[in-house]
């Protein structure tokens, strides 16, 4: 799995491997109950059995503290062969996967001085990422009182140290041959799980910046909540075998909430996939986990992370972007979108084009070289501005010894990323302009300004790269949930990495300012951690339910594909913690939606470890689970398609209110919701209702909304009906 951060860099570097012995993960349910059972033993009878004498050698993890399984080097033929034994679920190769602030937390409304309260430090969140830098002033432990008793995890000391900010940490590898610069300790040598952590959690630290840029305090969603970070992600990515230990892990340990800015690949089924088994699990143990949507939008249905028992967390921008000038030698100039740092003097520098001066020892030509890693000749480059038809991120300009790189191509101007030479990303239009100026002068130059802080009137649009719905798996299920800040947010930073994570960048900084889903995800922690301190008995359905329908509306001017961009809208911290009413469920609920989805009462209790059944299959629609949104899909373009969703919600503001419904919906699209008043006498006391969506889709989707209003509390859910290719 990957990290979900800055885009571009990453994804060039991770490639796939595959070997004929491969790690497979072994997923055989919850724990059976039994006081006495031995997990580790019978995992190694299994492998015995298949393997013989060399069990022992072959088994990567055993997974016995809060779920059953294992992982195991097993070859495609053992693999048919455990498949088939009692009590296995699922068998999956362990995949490797992807990793995908100041001003955000303002620019959601959640300030500084609002009232916490002192329940915040008992709260544990459980980061799952690449581990963190512990000596960061955002985790300074000044102030804090021993961890919550509750606390039954462990500090891996090796070159690291726990403090009562950082109350565990951990780190997890299949392969123990770890890679140059990753080290065999929870402390975090790339920086995205320190950015993540500080986000969610970090304290405050005031006069941070980038070099000046997005200057001001740094701080976590919950500043005294307690972290525990499980180490998943290296180098190489993040392993689904390493990821389930973690979750065996956390559950047991007690943490409160988990954070996961890993995006998987797309799985057929809800049991192949580590994460979502892993938030099962956590969920049955009332643990909430919040994931990163994933980096792969804007094309539909990318969303990688999209089981409906956990949160999945789509990225947004805020009021505030990063521009820069390029200056050319015929006096015009462009703004462009970038963090640059590095200041140029305003001096005028040779502009060449990157398709005329390939590597071609490497073997690139004019054809292939659009500066990507290698395929610029140095000879040529060294002392110029190199013009590239792509965003990449400039480390060939800078392996070539360019003085900077102006980049243009057709993509979206919605993110600024930091690149390792002075650069700037400029739009198709100006950069159509700067190719034409190269191309029809003698000597073309050009120079490249320090980025300055511009308002982005149009905030918050989902950016760009955050991965879209529909669900791949469930199309009636909406994903992703909602957006958070995910755009050029400064945190936390490790100085064991340079600011771009290129080798070559000198520059080190203990703050830095980068973009993924992978920082909107832990924006949503925060705000659910937040929650919990004020509900601690709410269970993760609910907190997602608060979240959500407190959701500010978002427009589909601004994201034309609407909620399959947002889902329920942009996350509001200040109005989460008193939604008036909640959608809740629970392990039942979501197994009788399970049940719908075809998996038989005998699989089901091998993932539930009790004695689930599909007793009601009848009702067992994706409708009758009781989500805080509504989505209707069909494939048939014209047809008159009907949804029955049955609903219940949970009383959690003033025990005597009477909450009218309010649809609001574009013509043709009918909804007809009954009862339309809901009177409340108790807290907790539960009303249900029915809404009926009918609607002919000629195409796209079609966006509408339910309120729940008691003069008080707006409880707003997202309706939508859409098309689905067959
Ligand atoms: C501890 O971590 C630091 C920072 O990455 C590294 O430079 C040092 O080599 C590590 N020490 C050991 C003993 O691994
Ligand atoms: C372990 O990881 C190292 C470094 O990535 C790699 O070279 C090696 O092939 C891996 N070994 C196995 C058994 O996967
Ligand atoms: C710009 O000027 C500053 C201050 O004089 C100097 O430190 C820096 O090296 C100069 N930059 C370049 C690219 O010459
Ligand atoms: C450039 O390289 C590509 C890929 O190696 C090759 O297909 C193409 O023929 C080359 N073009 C020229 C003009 O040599
Ligand atoms: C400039 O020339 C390059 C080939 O060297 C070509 O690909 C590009 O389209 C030209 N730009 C414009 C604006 O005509
Ligand atoms: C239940 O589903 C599993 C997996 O799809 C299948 O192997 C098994 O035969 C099914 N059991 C029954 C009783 O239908
Ligand atoms: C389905 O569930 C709803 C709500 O729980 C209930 O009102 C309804 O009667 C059920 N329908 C059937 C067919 O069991
Ligand atoms: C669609 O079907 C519903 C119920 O089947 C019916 O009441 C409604 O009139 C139909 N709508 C249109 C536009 O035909
Ligand atoms: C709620 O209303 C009921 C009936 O109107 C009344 O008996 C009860 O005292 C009220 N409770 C509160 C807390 O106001």
């Amino acid at each position: 799995m990957t990290t979900q951060m800055a885009p571009l860099s990453k994804l060039l570097l991770m490639s796939f491997i595959s070997c004929v012995v491969q790690v497979y993960v072994v997923y055989m349910g919850g724990l059976p109950k039994q006081a006495d059972f031995l997990a580790t033993s019978v995992h190694t009878s299994m492998l015995q059995e298949v393997i013989g004498s060399h069990a022992s050698e072959s088994l990567v993890h055993s997974y016995s503290r809060s779920f059953h399984g294992f992982a195991a080097r097993l070859t495609e033929d053992e693999v048919a062969e455990i498949a088939g034994m009692e009590g296995v679920v699922s068998v999956f190769p362990s995949e490797r996967h992807q990793l995908q602030t100041t001003r955000s937390w303002d620019f959601l409304g959640f300030s500084q001085s609002l009232q916490r309260l002192p329940t915040e430090s008992d709260l544990i969140v459980g980061m799952f990422d690449s581990g963190i830098w512990p000596e960061s002033d955002s985790f300074s432990d000044k102030g804090f009182g021993p961890p919550p008793t509750k606390w039954k995890g462990t500090c891996q000391t090796s070159n690291f140290t726990c403090n009562d900010k950082i109350i565990g940490a951990k780190y997890y590898r299949q392969n123990t041959t770890h890679l140059p610069g990753d080290l065999a300790s929870p402390r975090d040598t790339e920086g995205h799980g320190t950015h993540t952590s500080s986000t969610a959690a970090g304290g405050l630290v005031s006069g941070t910046s980038l070099f000046g840029l997005g200057s001001g305090t740094a701080r976590g969603g919950v500043p005294s909540a307690r972290i525990a970070m499980y180490k998943v992600c290296w180098a190489d990515g993040c392993y689904d075998a390493d990821i389930l230990a973690a979750f065996d892990d956390a559950i047991a340990d007690g943490v409160d909430i988990i954070s996961i800015s890993i995006s998987p690949f797309v799985a057929h089924n809800y049991f192949e996939n580590s994460i979502a088994i892993g938030s099962f699990h956590a969920m049955k143990h009332g643990i909430l986990t919040s994931a990163a949507a994933g980096n792969s939008g804007p094309k539909p249905a990318t969303t990688t992370n999209f089981s409906p028992w956990f949160l999945s967390v789509a990225a947004s921008t805020i009021d505030r972007k990063f521009v820069n000038k390029v200056l050319l030698g015929n006096g015009k100039s462009y703004e462009g979108v970038s963090i640059n740092t590095f200041d140029l003097n305003n001096t005028m520098y040779p502009l060449i084009y990157g398709g005329d001066v390939p590597n071609i020892a490497q073997g690139f030509n004019s054809t292939r070289s659009r500066c990507v890693s290698d395929s610029l000749n140095s000879a040529l480059v060294k002392g110029k501005i190199v013009l590239c038809d792509a965003l990449t991120s400039a480390d060939a300009a800078l392996t070539a010894g360019a003085t900077g790189s102006i980049m243009r191509n057709l993509g979206s101007t919605d993110v600024a990323f930091t690149f390792p030479v002075p650069a700037s990303f400029l739009n198709a239009a100006d950069g159509s302009e700067v190719s034409h100026y190269l191309n029809s002068t003698r000597n073309p130059t050009a120079t490249i300004f320090k980025s300055t802080e511009t308002k982005d009137v149009l905030a918050p649009a989902v950016v760009s790269f955050s991965s879209r719905g529909p669900n791949p798996i469930t199309s009636d299920i909406l994903k992703p949930d909602l957006t958070a800040p995910g755009v050029d947010i400064l945190a936390a930073w490790p100085p064991a990495s340079t600011m771009t994570e290129s080798s070559g960048d000198p520059r080190r900084v203990s703050y830095n300012i980068v973009s993924g889903t992978s920082m909107a995800c832990p924006h949503a922690t925060g705000v659910a951690a937040y929650v919990k301190a004020i509900h601690p008995m709410w269970s993760p359905a609910a907190i997602k339910s608060a979240l959500m329908t407190t959701a500010s509306p978002m427009s589909p001017l601004r994201n034309t594909d609407a909620e399959f961009a947002y889902g329920a809208g942009h996350i509001n911290p200040s109005k989460a913690a008193d939604p008036g009413l909640v959608y809740d469920a629970e392990e039942a609920d979501y197994v009788q939606f399970l049940c719908g989805q075809g998996y038989n009462a005998s699989s089901l209790r091998l993932v539930t470890g009790d004695q689930s059944s599909c007793s009601d299959v009848k009702n067992a629609t994706v409708w009758g689970l009781n989500l805080p949104s509504f989505a209707l899909s069909t494939q048939t373009k014209g047809s008159n398609i009907t949804g029955v969703f049955h609903r219940t919600v949970t009383n959690v503001g003033s025990p005597n209110s009477t909450y009218k419904a309010t649809v609001t919906a574009p013509r043709g699209f009918n909804i007809h919701v009954e009862p339309q008043t809901l009177a409340f006498e108790s807290v907790l006391q539960k009303q249900s209702f029915v809404v009926t969506v009918e609607a002919i889709l000629e195409a796209g989707m079609i966006s509408a909304s339910l309120v729940w209003d008691d003069g008080v509390h707006q409880v707003r859910s997202p309706i939508v009906a859409f098309l689905v290719s067959s």
